[in-house]
C-alpha cells in the first residue's frame, strides 16, 4: 500500500490554508516604512496651508502649526488632537499615525464667517495589506510547486486520479 500525498491533494493545502491564515493574522512586528515625519501647516483665514498632508501608517509625525492672520484651531478627527494657536506664537504637535484612514483636520476656534469650511486632510497611508499579499503570494506559490512536485512523482496521471492504496 503506497501512501502518498497526492492522493490526497486536501492534506496538503490545510497546512498551506493555515499558513496563509497565518500570514494574514500574525501582528506584524511594526510598520515597515516608519520614520519621523516633519511638517509645518499654516493657518490662515480660512485654510490651511497644505489642505492635504500624507504620511505612512506608523510615522512618527510632528506639526508644526503657525497662525499667520488670526486666532486659529487645529482638531484632527479620529486623533481627538486639538490645538490653539496665535499669530507669531508656534505650536508643536507630536504623535504616532498609528491608525490607517483619512482624517480630517478642522479649525476649532471661531476665527471669521467661513470658519465651518476650514478643513484639511490628513492621509494615514497603511503599509501592512501590502506586506501581507506579498507573503500570501510567496505561500500559495510555495504551496502550488509543492502539490506539482508531489503529482509528479507519478509516473502515470490515471494511477493518481484512481488512488493506488
Ligand atoms: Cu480658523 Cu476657525
Amino acid at each position: 500500500m503506497r501512501y502518498s500525498l497526492a492522493n490526497h491533494p486536501l492534506l496538503l493545502w490545510l497546512p498551506v490554508a493555515a499558513l496563509m491564515l497565518a500570514v494574514w493574522l500574525i501582528p506584524l512586528p511594526g510598520p515597515v516604512h516608519a520614520t519621523t515625519r516633519k511638517l509645518t501647516l499654516n493657518a490662515t483665514q480660512f485654510e490651511y496651508g497644505p489642505g492635504r498632508v500624507q504620511v505612512n501608517q506608523g510615522d512618527r509625525v510632528i506639526i508644526t502649526l503657525t497662525a499667520s492672520d488670526v486666532v486659529h484651531g487645529f482638531y484632527l478627527d479620529g486623533y481627538g488632537l486639538e490645538r490653539r494657536v496665535e499669530p507669531g506664537v508656534a505650536q508643536q504637535i507630536t504623535f504616532i499615525a498609528d491608525q490607517a484612514g483619512k482624517f480630517r483636520y478642522r479649525c476649532s476656534v471661531n476665527c471669521g464667517p467661513l470658519h465651518p469650511f476650514m478643513i484639511g486632510e490628513l492621509v494615514v497611508r497603511s503599509n501592512t495589506p501590502y506586506w501581507r499579499a506579498i507573503g500570501l503570494v510567496l505561500v500559495t506559490t510555495a504551496g502550488m510547486l509543492v502539490h506539482l512536485w508531489q503529482t509528479g512523482k507519478h509516473k502515470s496521471f490515471k494511477e493518481v486520479i484512481r488512488g493506488t492504496n
